[in-house]
């Protein structure tokens, strides 16, 4: 097995959200989510982590071109969720948006467009004590 490196570039947009589901009843959602299940919703100052991890290439020493992955990310999750709220993004449809979802949804953005290499996790920083990861499928 050949020698494998990793690259995790961070990024942060501000966005809002409710923690909702309709497959449950409302009184079970506030069981559930508590003060998160307020009805007008609240933000957080989203930290993303995207590691990428592949083989150097022999003549630059880089894994990806972080130019091109920084652009990728800002076109598809920055603009898309900075200053938005998650709960109408179309992805959140049929999934609650916790912290969770949200790195499983930048996964699925994100993994088959990776300038090389290849997406190894996704890490969303919420809040100072919540964090979350995902490793997903590496081909969807
Ligand atoms: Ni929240």
């Amino acid at each position: 097995m050949p020698p494998v490196s990793s690259i995790t570039r961070t990024y942060t947009f501000c966005a809002a959200h409710r923690l909702h589901t309709e497959q449950l009843p409302d009184d079970v959602n506030q069981k559930i989510f508590g003060k998160c299940n307020n009805l007008n919703g609240h933000g957080h100052n989203y930290t993303i982590q995207v590691t990428v991890q592949g083989e150097l290439d022999t003549k630059t020493g880089l894994i990806t071109d972080v130019i091109q992955l920084d652009q990728i990310v800002h076109e598809t999750i920055i603009t898309r969720f900075d200053h938005q709220h998650l709960n109408f993004d179309p992805a959140f449809k049929n999934l609650t948006t916790t912290g969770e979802n949200l790195a499983r949804v930048i996964w699925g953005i994100l993994v088959d467009q990776i300038p090389s290499g290849q997406l190894e996790k996704i890490g969303v920083v919420e809040t100072r004590d919540n964090f979350f990861e995902y490793v997903g499928d590496p081909k969807q």
